[in-house]
Protein backbone atom coordinates (compact mmCIF):
# COMPACT_ATOMS: atom_id res chain seq x y z
CA UNK A 1 0.00 0.00 0.00
CA UNK A 2 1.32 3.47 -0.91
CA UNK A 3 0.76 6.32 1.99
CA UNK A 4 0.38 9.52 0.37
CA UNK A 5 2.01 12.03 2.59
CA UNK A 6 1.68 15.79 2.81
CA UNK A 7 4.23 17.51 0.90
CA UNK A 8 7.70 18.41 2.82
CA UNK A 9 6.45 16.63 5.87
CA UNK A 10 8.65 13.93 5.81
CA UNK A 11 11.66 15.51 4.30
CA UNK A 12 10.91 18.15 7.56
CA UNK A 13 10.89 15.72 9.83
CA UNK A 14 13.89 14.07 8.96
CA UNK A 15 16.04 17.43 9.35
CA UNK A 16 14.39 17.81 12.80
CA UNK A 17 15.35 14.54 13.76
CA UNK A 18 18.84 14.76 12.53
CA UNK A 19 19.35 17.57 15.31
CA UNK A 20 18.14 15.32 17.98
CA UNK A 21 19.67 15.86 21.43
CA UNK A 22 19.88 12.55 22.36
CA UNK A 23 23.14 11.42 23.85
CA UNK A 24 21.44 9.19 26.74
CA UNK A 25 18.97 7.33 24.84
CA UNK A 26 20.93 7.50 21.43
CA UNK A 27 17.22 7.45 19.77
CA UNK A 28 16.99 10.50 17.45
CA UNK A 29 13.16 11.43 17.12
CA UNK A 30 12.02 14.05 14.67
CA UNK A 31 7.97 15.81 14.68
CA UNK A 32 6.62 17.79 12.16
CA UNK A 33 3.19 19.29 11.85
CA UNK A 34 1.40 20.17 9.30
CA UNK A 35 -1.09 22.88 10.68
CA UNK A 36 -4.81 23.86 9.04
CA UNK A 37 -3.47 26.60 7.70
CA UNK A 38 -1.03 25.03 5.65
CA UNK A 39 2.20 25.63 7.84
CA UNK A 40 4.73 23.30 8.57
CA UNK A 41 6.21 22.98 12.41
CA UNK A 42 9.27 20.91 13.56
CA UNK A 43 10.69 19.43 16.45
CA UNK A 44 13.45 17.11 17.75
CA UNK A 45 14.01 15.52 21.17
CA UNK A 46 15.75 17.15 23.60
CA UNK A 47 17.36 14.75 26.42
CA UNK A 48 18.81 16.07 30.00
CA UNK A 49 21.27 15.26 32.24
CA UNK A 50 18.19 14.97 34.73
CA UNK A 51 16.31 11.82 32.52
CA UNK A 52 13.32 13.53 33.46
CA UNK A 53 13.58 16.76 32.15
CA UNK A 54 13.61 15.36 28.41
CA UNK A 55 11.19 16.67 26.53
CA UNK A 56 9.88 14.39 23.07
CA UNK A 57 9.74 15.75 19.77
CA UNK A 58 6.04 16.35 19.58
CA UNK A 59 6.31 18.65 22.01
CA UNK A 60 8.58 20.95 20.55
CA UNK A 61 6.90 20.75 17.28
CA UNK A 62 3.50 21.59 19.27
CA UNK A 63 5.38 24.43 21.34
CA UNK A 64 6.75 26.19 18.21
CA UNK A 65 2.56 26.12 16.31
CA UNK A 66 1.48 27.26 19.18
CA UNK A 67 3.64 30.69 19.85
CA UNK A 68 3.95 31.04 15.90
CA UNK A 69 0.08 31.34 15.87
CA UNK A 70 -1.46 28.42 14.40
CA UNK A 71 -4.16 26.81 16.29
CA UNK A 72 -5.32 23.20 14.65
CA UNK A 73 -3.08 20.23 13.64
CA UNK A 74 -4.11 18.97 10.22
CA UNK A 75 -1.67 16.04 10.04
CA UNK A 76 1.71 14.78 12.05
CA UNK A 77 4.83 12.46 10.98
CA UNK A 78 7.27 10.96 13.41
CA UNK A 79 10.34 9.79 12.69
CA UNK A 80 13.27 8.03 14.61
CA UNK A 81 16.74 6.52 13.59
CA UNK A 82 16.56 2.90 13.03
CA UNK A 83 13.73 0.37 11.18
CA UNK A 84 11.17 0.48 13.80
CA UNK A 85 9.00 2.93 12.92
CA UNK A 86 8.10 5.85 15.46
CA UNK A 87 4.87 5.80 17.30
CA UNK A 88 3.89 9.02 19.59
CA UNK A 89 4.39 8.09 23.48
CA UNK A 90 0.86 7.87 24.95
CA UNK A 91 1.93 11.51 26.55
CA UNK A 92 2.57 12.77 22.91
CA UNK A 93 -1.00 11.31 22.09
CA UNK A 94 -2.68 13.51 24.30
CA UNK A 95 -0.56 16.44 23.47
CA UNK A 96 -1.43 16.50 20.10
CA UNK A 97 -5.51 15.39 20.91
CA UNK A 98 -5.23 18.68 22.64
CA UNK A 99 -5.01 20.33 18.89
CA UNK A 100 -6.44 17.75 16.63
CA UNK A 101 -9.81 16.21 15.61
CA UNK A 102 -10.19 12.49 15.75
CA UNK A 103 -9.59 12.16 12.49
CA UNK A 104 -5.99 13.91 11.95
CA UNK A 105 -3.64 10.80 10.34
CA UNK A 106 -0.41 10.81 12.04
CA UNK A 107 2.27 9.57 10.18
CA UNK A 108 4.81 6.77 11.58
CA UNK A 109 8.21 6.80 9.73
CA UNK A 110 11.76 4.78 9.98
CA UNK A 111 14.58 6.09 8.67
CA UNK A 112 13.74 4.93 5.20
CA UNK A 113 10.09 6.65 5.18
CA UNK A 114 6.56 6.26 6.10
CA UNK A 115 5.74 3.11 7.65
CA UNK A 116 1.87 3.57 8.84
CA UNK A 117 -0.76 6.21 9.39
CA UNK A 118 -3.41 5.90 12.17
CA UNK A 119 -6.21 8.12 12.67
CA UNK A 120 -5.56 9.87 16.18
CA UNK A 121 -8.91 8.46 17.65
CA UNK A 122 -7.13 4.88 16.44
CA UNK A 123 -3.87 5.65 18.67
CA UNK A 124 -6.07 7.96 21.35
CA UNK A 125 -9.62 5.88 21.98
CA UNK A 126 -12.23 7.49 24.14
CA UNK A 127 -9.36 10.53 24.95
CA UNK A 128 -10.14 13.16 27.64
CA UNK A 129 -10.25 16.73 25.95
CA UNK A 130 -10.81 20.48 26.14
CA UNK A 131 -14.63 19.51 25.57
CA UNK A 132 -14.80 17.39 28.88
CA UNK A 133 -14.11 20.77 30.43
CA UNK A 134 -16.15 22.74 28.69
CA UNK A 135 -13.63 25.00 26.36
CA UNK A 136 -14.08 25.73 22.84
CA UNK A 137 -10.47 26.16 22.29
N1 LIG B 1 10.68 10.24 22.19
C1 LIG B 1 10.11 11.23 21.45
O1 LIG B 1 10.75 12.26 21.18
N2 LIG B 1 8.83 11.07 21.04
C2 LIG B 1 8.08 9.95 21.25
O2 LIG B 1 6.90 9.93 20.94
C3 LIG B 1 8.72 8.76 21.80
C4 LIG B 1 9.98 9.02 22.55
C5 LIG B 1 12.05 10.43 22.69
C6 LIG B 1 12.13 10.71 24.16
C7 LIG B 1 13.55 10.26 24.48
O3 LIG B 1 14.44 11.34 24.21
C8 LIG B 1 13.81 9.15 23.47
O4 LIG B 1 12.82 9.28 22.46
C9 LIG B 1 13.75 7.75 24.05
O5 LIG B 1 12.56 7.54 24.73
Amino acid sequence: MTITVPSGLFEQAHAAMQRAYAPFSRYHVGCSILSTDGRIYVGCNVENSCFALGHCAEAGAVSQMIVSGSKQIASVLVIANNDTPCTPCGGCRQLIREFASDDAPIYCANQHGVVSVHRLDELLPYSFGPNHLGASS
